[in-house]
């Protein structure tokens, strides 16, 4: 890059006393000193874009412009003409570059949804040679064009000149000065009370985080509506316009479950390990030096809990339980896109800690179709979205990811330091299956005591839990009807009738766990029906 560098600002600008900028403002501001001529800012905030632009700008005096369809080019700040349809002639897009080259003073130039013109398109071959020229012009003026825009449209050729900034949700200072500005307007008003310490107030901003500053905004201003009052307690309200957000999202939904580990029968080594982790995400526990566990990969057969105990650790670690949905990450309704599987990602973090449930992973990979696949790879990009954010998190999202088939499962999940363990989940053991009929027997209230449990234990061998539970429900149907009562009579001729998935697929649970063997840990302690004493455990 040759030229002048970026001046400082003239004599009498910025004084020092000014505070930092936000590390998003800093990002840009940096961006825009080296001169990258075209920034592309994958955002829907483009009203905090502008403001922080025009923090820039003032601080450097610069013009800050803003270009959009219907104004074409205008000053930031001034009303929209509506009467004129802006300047008119600099709607066109390849007007507005030409008016970008042609004045002459610094300025900043926020195009609003110009990836319109972005995309690979061929309507759209001219703007985008016309945007190569401009780059190599910018490159020695103190102009610079920003592009906002809320999903990421670059096409190849521009991928050199346009530099993707990523623009993170508002922390908590910008959340703060936010709830200044909104406490500044509704001081003295009658009805209104304040009642905001500073707990309080640290959070209701905590709470925040994870909105945009407009969502923020609105939610603050609804619990002044809803009873006329500000105070810490209003993290509620918060909260429930975050569930909103996160059902929004598309991808993820907040799962209320009830589900405990006590309902869980077996996989000892499983549960040990969730449970020493129950105060890991605690403050004392990261003061005393402990990292946050970054998650657990359940392989195994059908129907065997994996997908309850996920539900379970939720509840046991007291944490939210996000369900990430796999199977809508690449349905054309959502729109499998990286900027939704990011969005979803930043969601989950906001509302650290959590644990994020990423039920039948391996759905997403059969999707994902290897490095080509039949979508031209788009799917395997998602995936790699997922998998680089697995490696990189720092927020303490605990990934619970669950899964059947292991034939796609990639290597790069499997290695350490993307999850804590991985662990194998087989049939129940004979001491399972009878723990399995004592949970359901109860849970639908008959008591375990009153049926030989030894039997039906033995009488299920190959049984899944899922299976053994439709078994009971079955003979429940089978008593109902006969006018009779539950019986372990009953509920042995039930499983009598059934055909358990494991023998139908008795090759497939051989590559299962011959694939288990030695890559992953036995969710259960121990295996006592193999006959050797029953300590069959896989360490990895
Ligand atoms: N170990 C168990 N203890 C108690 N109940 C069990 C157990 N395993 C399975 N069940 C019962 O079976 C139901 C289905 O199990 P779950 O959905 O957790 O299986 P899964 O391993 O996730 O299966 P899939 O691979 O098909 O998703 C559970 O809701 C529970 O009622
Ligand atoms: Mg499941």
């Amino acid at each position: 890059m040759s030229g002048p560098s970026e001046p400082a600002p003239r004599a009498g600008g910025a004084p020092p006393s000014k505070p930092p900028l936000a590390p998003t403002t800093r990002e840009l501001d940096v961006l825009i000193r080296a001169r990258y001529p075209i920034l592309y800012v994958n955002t829907w905030e483009e009203e905090r874009v502008e403001r922080c632009l025009r923090e820039i700008a003032e601080r450097r005096r610069k013009n800050l412009f803003v270009w959009t369809i219907t104004q074409g080019i205008v000053k930031s700040g001034s009303e929209p003409n509506r009467a004129k349809g802006g300047t008119g002639s600099t709607c066109d897009p390849i007007a507005a570059l030409d008016s970008v080259v042609d004045q002459l003073e610094p300025a900043i130039y926020l195009f609003k949804d110009f990836h319109h013109f972005t995309e690979d398109n061929r309507a759209n071959v001219s703007v985008i040679r016309r945007l190569r020229d401009v780059a190599h012009h910018l490159r020695d003026t103190y102009k610079t064009i920003v592009i906002s825009a809320p999903v990421t449209r670059i096409s190849q050729e521009l991928s050199k000149d346009v530099t993707l900034v990523d623009f993170g949700l508002p922390g908590t200072a910008e959340f703060g000065e936010l709830l200044d500005r909104i406490l500044e307007d509704v001081r003295g008003k009658p009805g209104i009370r304040i009642d905001l310490d500073d707990a309080g107030r640290e959070r209701l901003l905590s709470a925040a985080r994870g909105l945009t500053l407009k969502e923020a905004e609105n939610v603050f201003a609804k619990t002044l509506v809803l009873d006329g009052r500000l105070t810490g307690d209003d993290v509620d309200v918060v909260f429930g316009e975050k569930q909103q957000i996160i059902r929004k999202s598309g991808l993820l939904e907040y799962y209320a479950s009830q589900a405990s580990l006590q309902n869980v029968a077996g996989l000892d080594n499983l549960k040990d390990w969730l449970a020493k982790r129950s105060v890991a995400f605690t403050h004392r526990a990261k003061e005393f030096g402990l990292p946050a566990p970054r998650g657990v990969l359940l392989v195994g057969v059908q129907g065997c809990g994996k997908s309850l105990c996920a539900k379970a650790a939720a509840n046991l670690w007291n944490l939210p339980l996000l369900r990430f949905d796999v199977g809508r990450m690449f349905s054309s309704l959502v729109g499998s896109s990286e900027e939704n599987v990011r969005q979803a990602l930043r969601v989950a973090e906001s509302v650290a800690p959590a644990v994020l449930w990423i039920d039948e992973i391996d759905k997403a990979l059969a999707g994902s179709g290897g490095s080509g696949g039949s979508d031209g790879g788009t799917s395997a990009r998602v995936f790699g979205t997922l998998l680089t954010w697995l490696s990189e998190k720092t927020a303490p999202v605990f990934v619970m990811a669950t899964a059947n088939d292991i034939s796609h499962l990639p290597p790069e999940l499997l290695r350490k330091g993307r999850l804590d363990e991985i662990f194998f989940v087989d049939l129940p053991t004979l001491e399972e299956r009878r723990e399995v009929f004592r949970i359901h027997l109860a849970q639908r209230g008959r008591d375990p005591a009153g049926f030989d449990l030894e039997a039906l234990a033995r009488g299920s061998e190959g049984f899944s839990g899922a299976e053994i539970e439709q078994a009971v429900v079955e003979a429940l149907f089978d008593a109902f009807s006969g006018d009779g009562e539950l019986s372990t009579a009953v509920v042995a001729n039930s499983l009598a009738q059934t055909v358990p998935l494991s023998r139908t697929m008795s090759e497939e649970l051989v590559r299962l766990r011959n694939w288990a063997s030695g890559r992953s840990r036995l969710a259960t302690g121990t295996r006592s029906e193999s006959g050797d004493g029953g300590r069959r455990k896989i360490e990895l």
